[in-house]
């Protein structure tokens, strides 16, 4: 067992404030969602010592808006090479704290490790534009550009969900651009958060650059969002936490990447041996934990009958465990309490028309791979974000039907659709009501520069490095007169 895990159970979690281990008066113990042994005990921050960490990073905001962009970069690119040598040791920390299974989490740390790097790359062309003055009348004799200024503190609230990587989506572009942090990491997840910061002070972050928070959302998250000194809060989780930040956050800037149902269309002509992994991958990985976790798929009636027959087939053929064991698919929901709450929503389908034809039971805190066919769309499965390893498949006679379904949800995060007909590719990505559309491939595709963010009650801006930086940054005009 790596040094980090294995000093976990020796010491307790404190907070990092301005570069500095604190501790607290209240801590609380940590559980495997796997197997409910106690992993540590992490410190729960009270309201003043989030203004502390706030007042740290308020105070550290000076020298980060002078540091030099090259020196952010070189900052990033040390995160990169640290992260690189204990890859395999962060990847235990994400499997053991989220019981993601550890084929997943390195690929998570191998995800992580390039958006530090497109944020030591971005942080070096970070740049305005100059204005065609003289294009108006009134502009005649003078030129002018803008500059891209940091923003100042940022709040940063993550999920459970990619605990390593969602944290470097926040952390990566705010640092890049000239920021400074107050992050929150999710309560079930902290330990990948504490982990990057130890990694970022190796790598000479200044004290109070960046401060974790460990500590109840109510609390911790509301004294961030409150808190007139943090100019921006970026958040990634549910739609009404998202919603309650945005009704709090007053004239602050706001990221929000919230949740999804998200769709597949299958058209008629496509082979179906030929994406069949895909979409096992789009629905179960990370126990379909994933904002873009392929929800609900519309297929063809010329294709519906073997597509659910194969897909199937290949979900009852998932090994299902231990997230440490290499072979292990699909792992433990993250809480007892949403296993319960699917499980519920899975019972609600049993009075409908909808049949179940792979999973639909608990094994533990385990929910084995789950596909529901003829799901009417007031289920809760179809219309809500389910966040665990459930599909819904139901018939459709052509795209333009699928469409229709697909937009007729509350979210808009992303889609797919396999089809060979490039009429019916041009027409969706024009028709479907989302941030990202994906031809011949699930909604669940991202990699880590490409922006991402969605439509609806998905949330609002984007992230990925680059269109994170522009959120993160305050547009600044100069103009000279030389008349
Ligand atoms: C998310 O759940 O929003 C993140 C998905 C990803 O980064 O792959």
């Amino acid at each position: 067992m790596s040094k980090f895990l294995n000093e976990l159970k020796l010491t307790k979690q404190d907070l990092m404030i301005n570069g500095e281990k604190v501790e607290t008066d209240n801590y609380a113990p940590l559980y495997s969602p796997y197997s409910g042994e106690e992993i540590t005990q992490i410190a729960m921050a009270d309201k003043a010592l989030t203004l502390q960490a706030v007042d740290a990073a308020y105070h550290a905001r000076g020298v980060m808006a002078k540091m030099p962009a090259y020196q952010r970069a070189e900052i990033l690119e040390k995160v990169v090479v640290l992260l690189k040598l204990r890859a395999d040791e962060a990847a235990e920390i994400i499997s053991r704290e989220s019981a993601k299974p550890i084929a997943f989490a390195k690929g998570e740390v191998a995800r992580t490790i390039e958006t530090y790097k497109f944020s030591a790359e971005e942080a070096k062309r970070i740049h305005g534009e100059t204005i065609p003055f003289d294009a108006a009348t009134g502009g005649v004799g003078r030129i002018g550009y803008t500059v891209r200024e940091p923003i100042g503190v940022i709040g940063a609230i993550t999920p459970f969900n990619f605990p390593m990587n969602l944290v470097a989506h926040k952390v990566g572009p705010a640092i890049a651009a000239g920021n400074t942090i107050v992050l929150k990491p999710a309560s079930q997840t902290p330990l990948s958060a504490l982990f990057i910061a130890e990694l970022f002070e190796e790598a000479g972050l200044p004290a109070g650059v960046l401060n974790v928070v460990t500590g109840p959302g109510g609390i911790v998250g509301d004294a961030i969002v409150e808190d007139d000194r943090v100019r921006m809060v970026t958040f990634t989780g549910s739609p009404s936490v998202g919603i309650g930040i945005r009704n709090k956050a007053g004239l602050k800037k706001t990221t929000l990447e919230l949740g999804s149902n998200s769709a597949l269309i299958i058209d008629k002509d496509i082979n179906i041996d030929e994406i069949i992994d895909r979409c096992i991958m789009g629905a179960f990985s990370n126990q379909g934990q994933v904002c873009i976790s392929l929800q609900r798929v519309y297929a063809h009636e010329d294709v519906y009958g073997e597509f659910v027959a194969k897909f199937t087939e290949a979900a009852k053929g998932l090994k299902i465990g231990d997230p440490l064991d290499p072979d292990t698919y699909i792992s433990a929901l993250i809480s007892k309490g949403e296993a319960e709450r699917v499980l519920g929503w899975i019972e609600e389908t049993k009075d409908s028309d909808a049949t179940i034809t792979a999973g639909g039971k608990l094994q533990g805190g385990i929910l084995e791979p789950t596909i529901i066919t003829d799901a009417d769309h007031s289920l809760k499965l179809s219309c809500q974000e389910a966040f665990a390893p459930i599909v819904v498949v139901n018939k459709v006679r052509s795209v333009e039907e699928a469409i229709e379904q697909v937009n007729d949800s509350r979210f808009g995060l992303q889609a797919g659709i396999y089809t060979n007909n490039v009429k019916n590719a041009l027409y969706a990505s024009r028709e479907l009501h989302v941030g990202g559309v994906m031809i011949n491939d699930v909604p669940t595709f991202r990699v880590d520069q490409m922006p991402y963010g969605g439509v609806k009650e998905s949330g609002t801006g984007r992230e990925g490095i680059k269109y994170a930086i522009e959120e993160m940054t305050e547009l600044k005009l100069v103009v000279w007169n030389q008349n």
